[in-house]
């Protein structure tokens, strides 16, 4: 199954898909259907969003 990743404008990284996501550590947690990683660096559930990124006003527009 392909993994798609969506770059949303002021908000987090949308991953759709079966995917492992491993840590600093390298613990590695399997994925299944969609996650949100935090890009604003204000989440209190990190690596997750929490939609903190709308209260610290997260402002990001990224282009490939
Ligand atoms: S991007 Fe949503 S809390 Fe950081």
């Amino acid at each position: 199954m392909t993994v798609e990743i969506r770059i949303q404008d002021d908000d987090s990284l949308e991953i759709t898909g079966d995917l492992e996501l491993i840590d600093a550590e390298g613990n590695a947690y399997k994925q299944h259907g969609k996650i949100r990683l935090c890009r604003c660096g204000a989440s209190r559930t990190k690596p997750f969003c929490d939609d903190t990124h709308v209260q610290v006003n997260f402002e990001s527009k990224v282009r490939a």
